[in-house]
């Protein structure tokens, strides 16, 4: 069953929507054989694969490159893919493109956007024109050079407001679903429940309305250090150093077929 934007929303209050990243055909294929909901192309594949130290660096062609990788996978789970720094802010024009670039080119199913009630307009513009639209609130890690560093979202009065503001203007722009990245668990809970579409934790505690996850954290792939709030379902990186060790050592010894 393929699952859709209905789907998904029909989630809300029954199950937790199960959502993971991912970047290229071989993984996006094995997380669909093991039922996530949503598949999110981010562009955390700047920072996850392709070395770069934030996701500033992330162009369009690149979303479009690696999009097309994971559709291709041909999912059951819905091809959500990220919209880059800086296009959102850039003209509705140059938006709707971008948009067109990601789901005609590439075949995703719907996009996501960073950024609060600012966006609400671009937001409501693009559900106008057909294309299905996922919110993120919270840490934009796209702000990375204004924020100057990572941090919690949701401990102080202002943030508390502005975060409940943010999420309200994306449902009435017509979002179906919000991320919230690293918002205060309890603001995240009253988040989920003040509005109708679902809210989508990572790093935002257990009583969102689905959790998202970043594949090579949860895979142990990341090299270096991954978030306090992730949990490790795998130690990859060590079993495929070991299996390139054994490689080397067959090699080295002749044993190859
Ligand atoms: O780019 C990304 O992977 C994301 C997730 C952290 C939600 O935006």
């Amino acid at each position: 069953m393929n699952k859709n934007v209905q789907f998904i929303t029909g989630l809300k209050g029954v199950r937790s929507i199960v959502a993971v990243t991912a970047y290229d055909t071989i993984i996006a294929t094995i997380a669909d054989r093991a039922d996530v909901d949503l598949i999110l192309v981010g562009d955390s594949v700047g920072t996850t694969l392709l070395g770069f130290d934030s996701t500033i660096p992330v162009t369009l062609d690149m979303m479009v490159h690696h999009t097309a990788a994971v559709v291709r996978a041909k999912t059951s789970a819905m091809v959500v893919s990220d919209i880059p720094f800086p296009v959102a802010h850039k003209s509705f024009e140059t938006l709707l493109n971008s948009c067109s670039r990601l789901m005609q080119l590439a075949g995703a199913g719907a996009v996501k956007i960073e950024g609060g009630a600012e966006m609400a307009d671009k937001v409501s513009k693009l559900v106008n024109a057909g294309i299905p639209v996922v919110g993120h609130i919270g840490l934009l890690p796209q702000r990375y050079h204004v924020l100057g560093g990572y941090r919690k979202y949701g401990k102080s009065a202002t943030d508390k407001t502005d975060l409940i503001n943010d999420a309200k203007f994306l449902q009435d722009a017509g979002a179906f679903a919000i991320v919230g990245e690293m918002i205060d668990a309890e603001l995240a809970a009253k988040i989920s429940k003040s509005i109708d579409i679902p809210l989508i934790g990572i790093g935002c505690g257990s009583s969102c309305d689905g959790q998202i996850l970043v594949s090579t954290d949860l895979l142990g792939l990341t090299q270096g250090k991954i978030p306090s709030f992730v949990k490790k379902y795998a130690d990859l990186s060590q079993s495929i150093e070991q299996a390139f060790k054994n490689y080397v050592d067959d090699v080295i010894g002749n044993k190859t077929n």
